[in-house]
Protein backbone atom coordinates (compact mmCIF):
# COMPACT_ATOMS: atom_id res chain seq x y z
CA UNK A 1 0.00 0.00 0.00
CA UNK A 2 0.88 3.64 -0.61
CA UNK A 3 2.76 5.56 2.59
CA UNK A 4 3.32 9.03 2.43
CA UNK A 5 6.85 9.52 3.53
CA UNK A 6 5.55 12.80 5.83
CA UNK A 7 8.22 15.60 7.44
CA UNK A 8 9.20 13.40 10.60
CA UNK A 9 11.50 11.40 8.02
CA UNK A 10 14.45 13.93 8.65
CA UNK A 11 17.48 12.14 9.00
CA UNK A 12 19.73 14.98 10.04
CA UNK A 13 21.30 14.50 13.58
CA UNK A 14 20.30 17.88 15.26
CA UNK A 15 22.98 20.03 17.00
CA UNK A 16 23.78 18.89 20.64
CA UNK A 17 22.60 15.35 19.66
CA UNK A 18 24.45 12.69 22.62
CA UNK A 19 25.12 9.66 21.89
CA UNK A 20 23.71 6.81 23.54
CA UNK A 21 25.56 6.93 27.22
CA UNK A 22 26.43 2.76 27.44
CA UNK A 23 28.27 0.60 25.17
CA UNK A 24 26.92 -2.81 25.97
CA UNK A 25 23.75 -4.36 25.75
CA UNK A 26 21.81 -4.31 28.62
CA UNK A 27 18.40 -5.90 27.52
CA UNK A 28 17.18 -9.64 26.87
CA UNK A 29 17.09 -10.63 23.10
CA UNK A 30 13.20 -10.37 21.74
CA UNK A 31 12.98 -7.58 24.32
CA UNK A 32 10.12 -4.62 23.06
CA UNK A 33 10.97 -1.51 22.23
CA UNK A 34 8.03 0.69 21.68
CA UNK A 35 6.06 3.75 22.14
CA UNK A 36 2.76 4.47 23.31
CA UNK A 37 -0.44 6.65 22.74
CA UNK A 38 -4.48 6.49 23.39
CA UNK A 39 -7.24 6.58 21.03
CA UNK A 40 -8.76 9.98 22.61
CA UNK A 41 -5.30 12.04 22.85
CA UNK A 42 -4.54 11.63 19.46
CA UNK A 43 -7.04 10.30 16.55
CA UNK A 44 -9.47 13.28 16.44
CA UNK A 45 -12.38 12.39 14.28
CA UNK A 46 -14.75 13.08 17.05
CA UNK A 47 -17.68 12.64 14.82
CA UNK A 48 -16.65 10.61 11.87
CA UNK A 49 -17.82 7.40 10.85
CA UNK A 50 -20.39 7.45 13.17
CA UNK A 51 -18.45 7.32 16.64
CA UNK A 52 -20.99 8.66 19.66
CA UNK A 53 -19.78 10.98 22.24
CA UNK A 54 -17.43 9.52 25.81
CA UNK A 55 -17.16 11.09 29.09
CA UNK A 56 -14.03 13.04 27.54
CA UNK A 57 -15.90 14.66 24.64
CA UNK A 58 -18.32 16.13 27.54
CA UNK A 59 -15.51 16.71 29.99
CA UNK A 60 -13.79 18.64 27.27
CA UNK A 61 -17.08 20.83 26.84
CA UNK A 62 -17.62 21.47 30.23
CA UNK A 63 -15.96 24.54 31.13
CA UNK A 64 -12.80 25.50 32.96
CA UNK A 65 -11.88 21.41 33.05
CA UNK A 66 -9.59 21.45 30.14
CA UNK A 67 -6.81 24.13 29.80
CA UNK A 68 -7.25 26.71 27.53
CA UNK A 69 -10.69 25.14 26.79
CA UNK A 70 -8.72 22.66 24.64
CA UNK A 71 -10.87 19.64 23.55
CA UNK A 72 -9.85 15.87 21.72
CA UNK A 73 -12.02 17.10 18.53
CA UNK A 74 -9.13 16.93 15.94
CA UNK A 75 -6.25 16.27 18.52
CA UNK A 76 -3.53 15.39 16.08
CA UNK A 77 -5.50 13.98 13.33
CA UNK A 78 -3.87 10.31 13.60
CA UNK A 79 -7.34 9.19 12.51
CA UNK A 80 -6.32 10.25 9.22
CA UNK A 81 -2.35 10.40 9.36
CA UNK A 82 -2.40 6.93 10.68
CA UNK A 83 -0.57 5.57 7.82
CA UNK A 84 2.29 8.32 7.82
CA UNK A 85 2.40 7.90 12.05
CA UNK A 86 3.03 3.57 10.63
CA UNK A 87 5.84 4.55 8.99
CA UNK A 88 7.49 6.88 11.77
CA UNK A 89 7.25 4.32 14.10
CA UNK A 90 8.71 2.11 11.99
CA UNK A 91 11.81 4.74 10.52
CA UNK A 92 12.71 4.47 14.15
CA UNK A 93 13.06 0.88 14.18
CA UNK A 94 10.54 0.49 16.88
CA UNK A 95 9.75 -2.86 16.96
CA UNK A 96 5.90 -2.53 19.01
CA UNK A 97 3.56 -0.12 19.22
CA UNK A 98 1.28 0.75 22.15
CA UNK A 99 -2.01 1.97 21.00
CA UNK A 100 -5.75 1.83 22.80
CA UNK A 101 -8.84 0.82 20.76
CA UNK A 102 -12.02 4.27 21.09
CA UNK A 103 -14.91 2.18 22.69
CA UNK A 104 -17.17 4.77 21.25
CA UNK A 105 -15.72 4.62 17.78
CA UNK A 106 -16.62 0.42 18.23
CA UNK A 107 -20.42 0.54 20.01
CA UNK A 108 -20.92 4.36 19.60
CA UNK A 109 -23.10 3.83 22.82
CA UNK A 110 -21.60 1.18 25.06
CA UNK A 111 -23.49 -1.64 24.48
CA UNK A 112 -25.07 -3.40 21.01
CA UNK A 113 -23.76 -4.19 17.55
CA UNK A 114 -20.99 -3.18 16.26
CA UNK A 115 -20.39 -0.30 14.23
CA UNK A 116 -18.05 -1.73 11.87
CA UNK A 117 -16.93 1.62 10.05
CA UNK A 118 -15.17 1.79 14.02
CA UNK A 119 -13.48 -1.18 14.08
CA UNK A 120 -12.29 -1.22 10.21
CA UNK A 121 -9.91 1.67 11.50
CA UNK A 122 -8.34 -0.63 13.79
CA UNK A 123 -8.03 -3.31 11.59
CA UNK A 124 -5.98 -0.91 9.20
CA UNK A 125 -3.95 0.15 11.74
CA UNK A 126 -3.02 -3.64 12.65
CA UNK A 127 -2.30 -4.44 9.25
CA UNK A 128 -0.06 -1.47 8.47
CA UNK A 129 1.75 -1.97 12.18
CA UNK A 130 2.55 -6.12 10.91
CA UNK A 131 3.43 -5.07 7.38
CA UNK A 132 6.16 -3.21 8.98
CA UNK A 133 7.22 -6.17 11.45
CA UNK A 134 6.13 -3.88 14.47
CA UNK A 135 4.34 -5.64 16.96
CA UNK A 136 0.73 -4.47 17.78
CA UNK A 137 0.27 -3.97 21.88
CA UNK A 138 -3.74 -2.85 22.21
CA UNK A 139 -5.88 -1.39 24.85
CA UNK A 140 -9.01 -1.84 24.93
CA UNK A 141 -9.68 1.00 27.61
CA UNK A 142 -7.86 4.01 28.12
CA UNK A 143 -10.03 6.34 29.76
CA UNK A 144 -13.12 7.04 26.72
CA UNK A 145 -16.18 5.22 28.42
CA UNK A 146 -18.83 6.05 25.99
CA UNK A 147 -21.20 8.69 27.79
CA UNK A 148 -24.16 6.52 27.60
CA UNK A 149 -22.79 4.36 30.26
CA UNK A 150 -21.75 6.96 32.46
CA UNK A 151 -25.42 8.34 32.12
CA UNK A 152 -26.30 5.41 33.53
CA UNK A 153 -23.67 5.59 36.48
CA UNK A 154 -20.45 5.15 34.61
CA UNK A 155 -18.05 2.70 36.82
CA UNK A 156 -19.96 3.37 39.76
CA UNK A 157 -22.30 0.88 38.24
CA UNK A 158 -21.45 -2.88 38.46
CA UNK A 159 -23.20 -3.31 34.48
CA UNK A 160 -20.48 -1.38 32.97
CA UNK A 161 -17.84 -4.24 33.80
CA UNK A 162 -20.30 -6.76 31.61
CA UNK A 163 -20.69 -4.05 28.86
CA UNK A 164 -16.82 -4.16 29.16
CA UNK A 165 -16.36 -7.43 28.73
CA UNK A 166 -19.10 -7.60 25.72
CA UNK A 167 -16.99 -4.93 24.23
CA UNK A 168 -13.58 -6.79 24.86
CA UNK A 169 -15.02 -9.88 22.89
CA UNK A 170 -16.09 -7.80 19.76
CA UNK A 171 -12.82 -6.66 19.17
CA UNK A 172 -11.32 -9.63 20.07
CA UNK A 173 -13.33 -11.59 16.92
CA UNK A 174 -12.15 -9.00 14.62
CA UNK A 175 -8.89 -8.15 15.23
CA UNK A 176 -7.62 -11.67 17.78
CA UNK A 177 -6.14 -13.27 14.83
CA UNK A 178 -3.54 -10.83 14.53
CA UNK A 179 -3.18 -9.09 17.74
CA UNK A 180 -1.24 -11.07 19.98
CA UNK A 181 -0.46 -8.57 23.18
CA UNK A 182 -3.75 -7.40 25.19
CA UNK A 183 -4.10 -5.29 27.70
CA UNK A 184 -7.33 -4.46 29.12
CA UNK A 185 -7.54 -1.53 31.10
CA UNK A 186 -5.20 1.79 31.57
CA UNK A 187 -4.79 2.75 35.05
CA UNK A 188 -7.74 2.38 36.58
CA UNK A 189 -6.40 4.68 39.37
CA UNK A 190 -6.54 7.65 37.43
CA UNK A 191 -10.11 6.22 35.96
CA UNK A 192 -11.61 5.44 39.33
CA UNK A 193 -10.01 8.30 41.44
CA UNK A 194 -9.31 11.27 39.28
CA UNK A 195 -12.58 10.69 37.76
CA UNK A 196 -14.62 10.30 40.65
CA UNK A 197 -13.20 11.70 43.68
CA UNK A 198 -11.29 14.35 43.03
CA UNK A 199 -12.91 15.09 39.80
CA UNK A 200 -10.20 16.17 37.76
CA UNK A 201 -11.05 13.81 34.99
CA UNK A 202 -13.64 12.97 33.27
CA UNK A 203 -16.54 12.30 34.32
CA UNK A 204 -15.57 14.62 36.94
CA UNK A 205 -17.65 13.71 40.22
CA UNK A 206 -16.07 14.24 43.49
CA UNK A 207 -17.32 11.17 45.84
CA UNK A 208 -14.55 9.16 47.08
CA UNK A 209 -16.50 6.78 48.73
CA UNK A 210 -18.50 5.95 44.88
CA UNK A 211 -14.97 5.71 43.56
CA UNK A 212 -14.51 2.91 45.48
CA UNK A 213 -17.29 1.14 43.79
CA UNK A 214 -15.15 2.34 40.89
CA UNK A 215 -11.79 0.65 41.79
CA UNK A 216 -13.99 -2.70 41.99
CA UNK A 217 -16.37 -2.38 39.27
CA UNK A 218 -13.01 -1.71 37.02
CA UNK A 219 -10.97 -4.69 38.68
CA UNK A 220 -13.65 -6.82 38.17
CA UNK A 221 -14.34 -5.03 34.05
CA UNK A 222 -10.58 -6.16 34.00
CA UNK A 223 -11.40 -9.93 34.79
CA UNK A 224 -14.00 -10.21 32.56
CA UNK A 225 -12.29 -8.85 30.16
CA UNK A 226 -9.55 -11.12 29.93
CA UNK A 227 -11.78 -14.42 30.23
CA UNK A 228 -13.91 -12.67 27.02
CA UNK A 229 -10.56 -12.06 25.24
CA UNK A 230 -8.90 -15.26 25.66
CA UNK A 231 -12.29 -17.20 24.69
CA UNK A 232 -12.61 -15.11 21.58
CA UNK A 233 -9.11 -15.06 19.86
CA UNK A 234 -7.96 -17.06 17.75
CA UNK A 235 -4.28 -16.50 18.17
CA UNK A 236 -2.29 -17.00 20.90
CA UNK A 237 -2.98 -13.97 23.41
CA UNK A 238 -0.99 -12.48 26.07
CA UNK A 239 -3.05 -10.70 28.64
CA UNK A 240 -2.45 -8.13 30.72
CA UNK A 241 -3.82 -4.80 32.55
CA UNK A 242 -1.76 -2.01 32.88
CA UNK A 243 -1.70 -0.02 35.83
CA UNK A 244 0.54 3.53 37.23
CA UNK A 245 2.04 1.92 40.45
CA UNK A 246 2.86 4.60 42.47
CA UNK A 247 6.67 4.62 43.74
CA UNK A 248 5.30 5.42 47.63
CA UNK A 249 8.28 6.94 49.34
CA UNK A 250 8.24 9.05 52.81
CA UNK A 251 10.43 12.05 53.86
CA UNK A 252 11.56 10.47 57.48
CA UNK A 253 11.83 6.47 59.25
CA UNK A 254 9.58 7.78 62.07
CA UNK A 255 6.60 5.26 62.25
CA UNK A 256 3.75 7.58 61.57
CA UNK A 257 5.61 8.06 58.09
CA UNK A 258 6.25 4.85 57.58
CA UNK A 259 2.26 4.24 58.50
CA UNK A 260 1.31 6.73 56.12
CA UNK A 261 3.46 4.82 53.00
CA UNK A 262 1.25 1.80 53.90
CA UNK A 263 -1.90 3.79 53.61
CA UNK A 264 -1.13 5.20 50.09
CA UNK A 265 0.78 2.21 48.80
CA UNK A 266 -2.46 0.16 49.82
CA UNK A 267 -5.25 2.50 47.82
CA UNK A 268 -3.48 3.30 45.50
CA UNK A 269 -1.27 -0.07 44.44
CA UNK A 270 -2.42 -2.92 46.45
CA UNK A 271 -5.96 -2.22 45.69
CA UNK A 272 -5.51 -3.47 42.17
CA UNK A 273 -2.73 -5.92 42.31
CA UNK A 274 -4.46 -7.61 45.20
CA UNK A 275 -7.45 -8.91 43.62
CA UNK A 276 -5.55 -8.84 40.00
CA UNK A 277 -3.05 -11.50 41.74
CA UNK A 278 -3.56 -12.73 44.43
CA UNK A 279 -7.55 -13.20 44.74
CA UNK A 280 -8.28 -11.14 47.72
CA UNK A 281 -8.56 -7.17 48.29
CA UNK A 282 -6.45 -6.41 51.31
CA UNK A 283 -7.32 -6.63 55.09
CA UNK A 284 -5.75 -3.22 55.55
CA UNK A 285 -7.38 -1.63 52.65
CA UNK A 286 -10.90 -1.68 53.83
CA UNK A 287 -10.10 -1.54 57.17
CA UNK A 288 -8.40 1.74 56.34
CA UNK A 289 -11.81 3.16 53.95
CA UNK A 290 -14.43 1.59 56.12
CA UNK A 291 -15.46 5.32 56.71
CA UNK A 292 -16.50 5.78 53.37
CA UNK A 293 -17.77 2.39 51.81
CA UNK A 294 -18.76 -1.16 53.38
CA UNK A 295 -17.47 -2.53 50.51
CA UNK A 296 -20.71 -4.41 49.79
CA UNK A 297 -20.63 -3.90 46.64
CA UNK A 298 -18.51 -7.08 46.20
CA UNK A 299 -19.97 -9.82 45.46
CA UNK A 300 -19.51 -13.67 45.43
CA UNK A 301 -17.08 -15.32 43.33
CA UNK A 302 -16.14 -11.32 41.77
CA UNK A 303 -12.37 -12.01 43.20
CA UNK A 304 -11.73 -14.90 42.06
CA UNK A 305 -13.46 -13.56 37.93
CA UNK A 306 -10.80 -10.57 38.84
CA UNK A 307 -7.96 -13.09 39.76
CA UNK A 308 -8.07 -14.22 35.87
CA UNK A 309 -4.56 -15.52 34.83
CA UNK A 310 -2.29 -12.93 32.99
CA UNK A 311 0.52 -13.10 31.12
CA UNK A 312 2.12 -9.96 31.93
CA UNK A 313 1.65 -6.85 33.88
CA UNK A 314 2.47 -3.28 32.29
CA UNK A 315 3.66 -0.26 34.64
CA UNK A 316 3.15 3.35 33.86
CA UNK A 317 5.57 4.80 35.94
CA UNK A 318 6.63 8.90 35.60
CA UNK A 319 7.49 9.82 39.13
CA UNK A 320 7.48 8.95 42.70
CA UNK A 321 4.81 9.74 45.26
CA UNK A 322 5.89 11.34 48.66
CA UNK A 323 3.46 11.00 51.41
CA UNK A 324 4.19 12.11 55.21
CA UNK A 325 2.11 11.89 58.61
CA UNK A 326 0.20 15.10 58.65
CA UNK A 327 2.02 18.43 59.07
CA UNK A 328 -1.24 20.67 60.72
CA UNK A 329 -1.83 22.10 57.60
CA UNK A 330 -5.29 20.94 57.19
CA UNK A 331 -6.27 18.78 54.05
CA UNK A 332 -3.98 18.57 50.91
CA UNK A 333 -6.01 19.14 48.25
CA UNK A 334 -3.64 15.81 46.68
CA UNK A 335 -5.29 13.50 48.92
CA UNK A 336 -8.53 13.57 46.95
CA UNK A 337 -6.69 11.07 44.63
CA UNK A 338 -6.34 8.66 47.75
CA UNK A 339 -9.57 7.95 48.82
CA UNK A 340 -9.26 7.19 52.96
CA UNK A 341 -5.84 9.07 53.15
CA UNK A 342 -7.17 12.84 53.63
CA UNK A 343 -5.38 13.41 56.48
CA UNK A 344 -1.85 12.88 55.28
CA UNK A 345 0.49 15.67 53.90
CA UNK A 346 2.45 15.14 50.05
CA UNK A 347 5.32 17.10 50.64
CA UNK A 348 7.26 18.46 47.81
CA UNK A 349 10.61 17.18 48.20
CA UNK A 350 13.60 18.80 46.63
CA UNK A 351 14.08 16.58 43.28
CA UNK A 352 14.52 18.00 39.63
CA UNK A 353 11.04 18.52 37.78
CA UNK A 354 9.33 18.11 34.48
CA UNK A 355 7.20 20.39 33.16
CA UNK A 356 4.27 18.98 34.92
CA UNK A 357 6.13 19.86 38.34
CA UNK A 358 6.78 16.15 38.62
CA UNK A 359 9.85 15.29 40.56
CA UNK A 360 12.35 12.76 38.68
CA UNK A 361 13.76 9.94 40.04
CA UNK A 362 14.77 6.87 38.09
CA UNK A 363 16.03 4.70 41.74
CA UNK A 364 12.42 4.93 42.28
CA UNK A 365 11.53 3.01 39.10
CA UNK A 366 14.27 0.47 39.66
CA UNK A 367 12.60 0.17 43.68
CA UNK A 368 9.06 -0.56 42.29
CA UNK A 369 10.24 -2.65 39.59
CA UNK A 370 11.92 -5.36 42.43
CA UNK A 371 9.07 -5.11 44.89
CA UNK A 372 6.39 -6.43 42.06
CA UNK A 373 8.97 -8.57 41.30
CA UNK A 374 9.39 -9.91 44.63
CA UNK A 375 5.77 -9.49 46.22
CA UNK A 376 4.27 -11.24 42.85
CA UNK A 377 5.84 -14.57 41.69
CA UNK A 378 7.89 -12.76 39.46
CA UNK A 379 5.85 -11.76 36.97
CA UNK A 380 6.82 -10.43 33.59
CA UNK A 381 6.43 -6.84 33.40
CA UNK A 382 6.61 -4.16 30.51
CA UNK A 383 7.13 -0.35 31.12
CA UNK A 384 4.10 0.84 29.17
CA UNK A 385 4.16 4.07 29.72
CA UNK A 386 7.57 6.06 30.76
CA UNK A 387 8.60 9.81 29.64
CA UNK A 388 8.49 13.52 30.63
CA UNK A 389 6.79 16.51 29.60
CA UNK A 390 9.53 19.55 28.85
CA UNK A 391 8.95 22.79 27.52
CA UNK A 392 9.83 22.12 23.77
CA UNK A 393 9.82 24.61 20.86
CA UNK A 394 11.31 24.36 17.24
CA UNK A 395 14.54 25.99 17.26
CA UNK A 396 15.91 29.10 14.74
CA UNK A 397 17.57 25.86 12.71
CA UNK A 398 14.18 23.97 12.71
CA UNK A 399 14.88 21.61 15.26
CA UNK A 400 13.80 20.78 18.70
CA UNK A 401 16.63 20.26 21.31
CA UNK A 402 15.42 18.24 24.22
CA UNK A 403 18.43 16.88 25.88
CA UNK A 404 16.75 16.78 29.12
CA UNK A 405 13.78 14.07 27.39
CA UNK A 406 17.31 12.04 26.71
CA UNK A 407 18.58 12.24 29.82
CA UNK A 408 15.13 11.36 31.39
CA UNK A 409 15.22 8.45 28.95
CA UNK A 410 18.71 7.01 29.47
CA UNK A 411 18.04 6.98 33.30
CA UNK A 412 14.79 5.10 33.21
CA UNK A 413 16.31 2.29 30.76
CA UNK A 414 19.42 2.09 32.89
CA UNK A 415 16.44 1.60 35.69
CA UNK A 416 15.41 -0.85 34.04
CA UNK A 417 18.80 -2.28 33.12
CA UNK A 418 19.29 -2.52 36.66
CA UNK A 419 16.31 -4.44 37.40
CA UNK A 420 16.95 -6.86 34.44
CA UNK A 421 20.89 -8.07 35.87
CA UNK A 422 19.07 -8.19 39.40
CA UNK A 423 16.32 -10.56 37.91
CA UNK A 424 13.19 -8.50 37.07
CA UNK A 425 11.64 -10.18 34.23
CA UNK A 426 10.92 -7.07 31.88
CA UNK A 427 9.99 -7.65 28.74
CA UNK A 428 9.73 -4.60 26.86
CA UNK A 429 9.45 -0.41 27.03
CA UNK A 430 7.40 2.08 25.24
CA UNK A 431 7.99 5.58 25.91
CA UNK A 432 5.04 7.93 26.68
CA UNK A 433 4.63 9.29 24.09
CA UNK A 434 5.19 8.59 20.53
CA UNK A 435 4.02 12.66 19.79
CA UNK A 436 2.98 15.31 21.44
CA UNK A 437 -0.74 15.13 21.92
CA UNK A 438 -3.63 16.38 24.32
CA UNK A 439 -2.67 15.85 27.89
CA UNK A 440 -6.11 15.24 29.15
CA UNK A 441 -7.09 18.27 31.44
CA UNK A 442 -4.03 20.27 30.59
CA UNK A 443 -5.09 19.88 26.72
CA UNK A 444 -2.13 20.55 24.22
CA UNK A 445 -0.25 22.73 26.83
CA UNK A 446 1.64 19.97 27.93
CA UNK A 447 4.86 17.60 25.89
CA UNK A 448 5.16 14.44 26.18
CA UNK A 449 6.46 13.21 22.64
CA UNK A 450 9.68 12.35 21.19
CA UNK A 451 8.20 13.81 17.75
CA UNK A 452 7.19 17.40 17.97
CA UNK A 453 3.66 18.03 16.64
CA UNK A 454 2.77 21.49 14.87
CA UNK A 455 -0.54 21.71 15.70
CA UNK A 456 -1.67 24.46 13.75
CA UNK A 457 -0.36 22.60 10.41
CA UNK A 458 0.23 18.85 11.90
CA UNK A 459 3.67 18.57 10.91
CA UNK A 460 5.77 15.96 12.79
CA UNK A 461 9.44 16.96 13.67
CA UNK A 462 11.55 14.07 15.16
CA UNK A 463 12.89 15.90 18.52
CA UNK A 464 16.53 14.97 19.30
CA UNK A 465 15.16 12.37 21.82
CA UNK A 466 13.42 10.39 18.82
CA UNK A 467 17.19 10.55 17.07
CA UNK A 468 18.67 9.08 20.22
CA UNK A 469 16.18 6.60 21.00
CA UNK A 470 16.50 5.45 17.56
CA UNK A 471 19.89 4.90 17.91
CA UNK A 472 19.59 3.16 21.58
CA UNK A 473 16.73 1.16 19.67
CA UNK A 474 19.05 -0.16 17.01
CA UNK A 475 22.19 -0.70 19.09
CA UNK A 476 20.21 -2.99 21.84
CA UNK A 477 18.61 -5.17 18.85
CA UNK A 478 22.94 -5.60 17.40
CA UNK A 479 21.76 -3.92 14.40
CA UNK A 480 24.12 -0.76 14.75
C1 LIG B 1 -0.64 8.69 32.03
C2 LIG B 1 -1.68 8.40 30.97
C3 LIG B 1 -1.32 8.90 29.61
C4 LIG B 1 -0.59 10.22 29.64
C5 LIG B 1 0.53 10.21 30.64
C6 LIG B 1 1.31 11.48 30.72
O1 LIG B 1 -1.25 8.75 33.28
O2 LIG B 1 -1.91 7.01 30.88
O3 LIG B 1 -2.48 8.92 28.83
O4 LIG B 1 -1.46 11.24 29.80
O5 LIG B 1 0.03 9.90 31.91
Amino acid sequence: MTVTAGPARVAARPEGYAAPATAARRFPVGFYWGAASSAYQIEGAWNEDGRGPSIWDTFARTPGKIRNGDTGDVAIDHYHRWAEDVRLIADLGMTAYRFSTAWPRIQPGGRGPVNTRGLDFYSRLVDELLAFGITPFLTLYHWDLPQELEDAGGWTNRDTAYRFAEYAGLVAQRLGDRVEYWTTLNEPWCSAYLGYSSGEHAPGRTEPGVSLSAVHHLNLAHGLGVEAVRETAVSLTQLAATLNLAAVRTISDREEDLEAVRRVDGVANRVFLDPMLRGFYPEDVLADTERLTDWSFVRDGDLKTINARIDALGINYYNPTFVAATDGSGPDPVSAQFPGCEDLSYPQVDLPRTAMNWPIDADSLHGLLMRVHRDYDAIPMFITENGMANDDYVGPDGQVHDPERIAYVADHLDAVARAISDGADMRGYFTWSLHDNFEWAHGYGKRFGICYVDYPTQKRILKSSAHWYRDFIARERGLA
